[in-house]
């Protein structure tokens, strides 16, 4: 690999051990890849940063590299935790049960990482220019980095990000390189798509199908970006997806034809309602009777999707049996507070909460074992690490379930 001088001297040891290891990792990563040189990053996105992915070890040398005066030298912000800071005793948990969470949240904000505990974090600290390269990690964060804000990162671990944070700088490869942004897949959709549930079915179903190539959407019209997000989070859920074009809506991609660049689509996949079907029927395995829980927010809710939260439990009163959070980020509860938005869903007996998510969380304590939702990845993961039953359904679905208790099936199917 071509290294600059400074690379060099990173590598050298002449910035200190840890420097010196960041960047070896890094060059092997840019060998491993062929990537022929570093590129600077504008920005960092560290996830991996949760107690349940660490040991004593582990945390132990995070600490010592805080100690040791390491400081990550590109704006970095850290990923969602299983805990709300403010709330967390209001939840059913103890401080005791996040003793290493702290310690964690200590260790990496001592190294100058924003302690902001989003997956949504573009929403208000760290926000990506169009063409800027950066070492994003967590699956949800790349699609809507590359594909509807334009700038550039591969598909980083936490690892990989805090190494890209740490040097800051990323082997040049993956999305960072032009000609692996074009499309390779044609997706058209023969079908309307219209809630955030939906765009989740709709990527959970491609991602499914394409491994890592590029999917190109033909038929959606005016997605917004909470529902991009959805798409994007859905997309990585079920596949290996980092990147996809909408004609007409997603910067590099003004019809078609940008789209594919030189590229023919080397698969055509026709999405109808019977698609959408197809992940409902692993999703929806919840049995219909009584709810016990429902969790809004994953990816991290916007203040859009909060005003409409508000609105639909305006006046009303979740059931006494369930249990409601909706998760955002610190920032912007902070926000809904302001607006009245919080009060609203409290005086419903949900509780906003903020820098958690529900898979992060320990839920296992609290009892838990079905879970309703509008979030495909969620329900997914709730399968796969806290082995829930669960129920996806329109997120005013959802609500209205919280209100009445019940599970009566999918209203998708009717
Ligand atoms: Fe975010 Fe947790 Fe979902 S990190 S994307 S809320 S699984």
């Amino acid at each position: 690999m071509r290294l600059t001088d400074e690379e060099k001297r990173m590598l050298k040891g002449d910035f200190g051990p840890t420097v010196q290891k960041a960047m070896e990792v890094q060059v092997k990563l840019g060998q491993i890849h062929d990537a022929p040189y570093m590129v600077e990053i504008t920005s960092a996105h560290i996830d991996g940063n949760i107690d349940k992915e660490h040991n004593e070890d582990s945390i132990d040398f995070l600490e010592k590299l805080a100690t040791g005066q390491i400081n990550v030298r590109t704006f970095t912000t850290l990923n969602t935790i299983g805990m709300d800071r403010e709330k967390y005793r209001e939840l059913g948990f103890s401080s005791a049960q996040f003793a290493d969470q702290f310690r964690l949240n200590r260790a990496y904000e001592g190294m100058r990482c924003l302690g902001v505990y989003t997956c949504t974090p573009y929403y208000t600290s760290n926000l990506p220019r169009f063409g800027e390269h950066v070492a994003w990690s967590e699956s949800s964060t790349p699609p809507f980095i590359n594909s509807v804000l334009g700038a550039r990162t591969s598909r980083e671990a936490g690892v990989s990000a805090l190494m890209a944070a740490i040097t800051g700088r990323t082997p040049y490869y993956s999305y960072h390189v032009p000609k692996n942004r074009l499309g390779k897949v044609l997706v058209k959709i023969a079908c309307p798509i219209e809630d955030i549930s939906d765009y989740g079915l709709l990527g959970y179903f491609v991602g499914k199908r394409v491994g890592s190539r590029v999917p190109v959407f033909d038929g959606l019209t005016e997605p917004s970006r909470d529902e991009m997000i959805y798409l994007g989070a859905s997309l990585a859920t079920s596949g290996p997806v980092a990147m996809y074009h909408i004609p007409g809506v997603t910067p590099e991609a003004k019809d078609l034809d940008e789209a594919f660049g030189p590229n023919e689509p080397e698969l055509v996949i026709n999405v109808t309602k019977s698609s959408l079907q197809e992940p409902l029927d692993y999703l929806n395995d919840m049995d219909s009777g009584p709810v016990e829980f429902v969790a809004l927010g994953c990816p991290h809710y916007s203040l859009a999707q909060l005003a409409n939260v508000a609105g639909l439990l305006e006046g009303k009163r979740i059931h006494k049996r369930v249990t409601m959070w909706v998760h955002t980020s610190e920032p912007i509860r902070h926000m809904a507070r302001k607006l009245g938005l919080e009060e609203i869903i409290s005086r419903a007996s949900g509780v906003l909460t903020a820098d958690m998510c529900t898979i992060c969380s320990p839920l296992e304590k609290l009892g838990f074992r079905t879970l309703v939702t509008d979030s495909v990845k969620q329900a997914f993961y709730s399968h796969l690490f806290n082995n829930f039953t669960t129920a996806v359904d329109t997120t005013e679905n959802v609500i209205n379930i919280a209100v009445a208790g019940v599970w009566e099936g999918n209203k998708n199917n009717a």
